[in-house]
């Protein structure tokens, strides 16, 4: 389990993330959603141990600024917003970068790894390429790779495993993005968990469990989705009239805007 109380970030002197509880279960898929700014990356930063702050961070019951990185690392894989590669890495590189804190270091089964994580994204045979002449979403799957090299399982050892991804599908086309959240809620589903930041409210309605809604780095509201995704909740964050339909089959909701422009 994931678990935060009080949880507050400052950053320049600016308090960015404010007193912010919550708890994710392994088994589920929890969404962060929120306008620009309103500290969802800030949270994953911090409940990825990237960033000091004040208040209480737990993963499984340890605390995360009192794990060192490399435990951390065996718990948890994180794919940033944005991610610069500065070199001309070939694919397989990069993806191997997830494998640095693993203990699997025999060239053999490093390179199984790297071709397996290469699959789970859709990019099969992709490992000699350069990464820098890769189109957008492709470099945002291999990044995906990568943190799948980290993490293969969902399970080890008896404990569950975290991939927090920020914004995993924002540059992927449709078919991609439904494989990719598809792959996210098996994941969960097989025991992990999963914390992502979404900005697309209609996928976040198709594949989460559980949402956490930001504005302005204070909670809006957080629990089961069906609680959270309310016309007045997702107002209040995003300052937007938003209206919350549902598919009369399997009473999905699906979210439209009631006003043009902002
Ligand atoms: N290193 C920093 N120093 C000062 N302020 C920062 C720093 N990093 C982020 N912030 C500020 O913290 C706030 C939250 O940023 P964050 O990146 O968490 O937003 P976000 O919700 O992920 O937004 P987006 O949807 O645009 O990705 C923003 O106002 C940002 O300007
Ligand atoms: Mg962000």
């Amino acid at each position: 389990m994931i678990s935060t109380k009080n949880l507050s970030v400052r950053l320049s002197g600016r308090t960015v993330l404010s007193d912010v509880s919550i708890s994710a279960l392994p088994g589920r898929v929890l969404a962060i959603a929120g306008p620009n700014g309103s500290g969802k990356s800030t949270l994953l930063k911090a409940l990825s141990g990237e960033l000091p702050y004040q208040g209480e961070a737990s993963i499984n019951g340890r605390s995360v600024s009192g794990t060192d990185p490399l435990a951390l690392s065996q718990l948890r894989g994180v794919l940033p917003q944005s991610s610069s590669v500065a070199f001309p890495f070939s694919v397989a590189e990069v993806v191997s970068f997830g494998l640095v804190a693993s203990r699997h270091h025999r060239k053999t089964e490093a390179s199984g790894r790297i071709a397996e994580a290469l699959s789970r994204v859709g990019l099969h045979g992709y490992e000699a390429r350069s990464y820098l002449e890769l189109s957008g979403g492709e470099q945002q799957r291999v990044q995906l790779a990568r943190v799948l090299c980290q993490i293969p399982k969902p399970v080890e050892e008896g404990e569950p495993r975290w991939l927090f991804l920020d914004e995993p599908v924002s540059s992927l086309d449709i078919r991609h993005q439904l494989a990719i959240m598809q792959l996210a809620r098996d994941f969960a589903r097989a025991g992990g968990g999963v914390i992502a930041v979404m900005h697309d409210l209609n996928l976040t309605a198709l594949f989460a469990d559980d949402l956490l809604l930001l504005k302005s780095g204070e909670m809006v509201g957080a629990g089961p989705l069906a609680e959270i995704m309310h016309d007045h909740l997702l107002d209040k964050a995003f300052s937007c009239a938003l209206k919350v339909n549902r598919v009369p089959e399997g009473d999905l909701p699906f979210v439209l805007p009631h006003t043009v422009g902002i």
